[in-house]
């Protein structure tokens, strides 16, 4: 496996890769590395003849100055893993690498998607995302890069980046990897103590109920039905919204053609978690 730093270094290495037609497979991460980035990972490996990793902690998608300091960072233990799986390349810059000119976010219209949900609760990280992505697409230049749909609203809005800024790289979803308890498997679900990790499952059960049950309800009813049901959990929750799977706007009424996504962000404790289902 090895290691680049430099910027520079890494675009020569896989220019060499391209010229020989060799196909580029990119997992962009924040590190602290689980089952769920390893899933990725090997997703790649097998469409792939060569998978890079990039782990950066972007500092311009962390709309808190806390969550940022307290965002688990371990290196050396993210290496073990990704040489575990015979991962091909690691790309782990440092700041100053990633933004020479002072790390600040683009503004760049994301055509809507980014008004509901974690762009609304979390202003300005869907713009710190785009901006980091982008650097690191060209730095890269990958044939395919892999997102997980847990963060749905990301995949979404880095697919059409791609497409505003005609980036030649098939943006590929991964489904939710999950523990044993049904909870999605995240980098913060390591900040929680295991009690409230298996309190944390009520997420995936109620996502579940909502799949089985949703037509007993309209869209709204639902919304209402989920919130009651977080009020029988250790959980607090932030948002429960349907809404439709390509524009992510709210969903007024169901309709065979669109489907419908159920999304929830909730606290368990002083940790912000994010699941969402397919309805239909
Ligand atoms: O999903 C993440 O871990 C991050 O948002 C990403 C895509 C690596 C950009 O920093």
């Amino acid at each position: 496996m090895q290691v680049f730093e430099r910027a520079e270094e890494l675009s020569a290495f896989i220019k060499k890769q391209k010229d020989q037609n060799l196909k580029v497979g990119f997992v962009p991460t924040m590190g602290a590395l689980h089952e769920g980035h390893l899933s990725l990972v090997k997703h790649s490996l097998s469409e792939n003849d060569i998978t890079i990793v990039s782990i950066f902690v972007n500092p311009t998608q962390f709309n808190n100055a806390d969550d940022l300091a307290r965002y688990p960072r371990v290196p050396e233990a993210d290496l073990k893993l990704l040489e575990s799986i015979a991962t091909d390349v690691v790309f782990l810059p440092s700041e100053k690498e990633i933004y020479p000119h002072g790390a600040q976010s683009a503004s760049i219209d994301l055509n809507g998607l980014d008004h509901y949900m974690e762009g609304r609760f979390r202003p300005g990280h869907f713009q710190g995302v785009v901006t980091v992505v982008k650097r690191l697409f060209e730095i890269v230049k990958p044939t395919r890069a892999y997102f997980g749909e847990k963060d749905y609203q990301q995949l979404l809005i880095i697919r059409y980046m791609t497409r505003l800024y005609n980036i030649d790289t098939e943006i590929i979803s991964h489904r939710i990897e999950r523990g044993p308890t049904g909870l999605a498997l995240s980098s913060r679900n390591e900040l929680m103590p295991d009690a409230d990790k298996d309190r944390a499952r009520d997420i995936y059960a109620i996502l579940n109920w909502s799949r089985d049950h949703f037509r007993e309800y309209s869209p709204a009813s639902l919304q209402s039905a989920v919130k009651d049901r977080f009020e029988n959990t250790p959980l607090e929750l932030e948002y429960a919204l349907v809404c439709n799977p390509q524009t992510l706007a709210p969903v007024e009424e169901w309709d065979e053609n669109t489907g419908a996504r159920l999304f929830i962000a909730a606290y368990m404790g002083k940790v912000r978690l994010i699941d969402n289902v397919s309805l239909f």
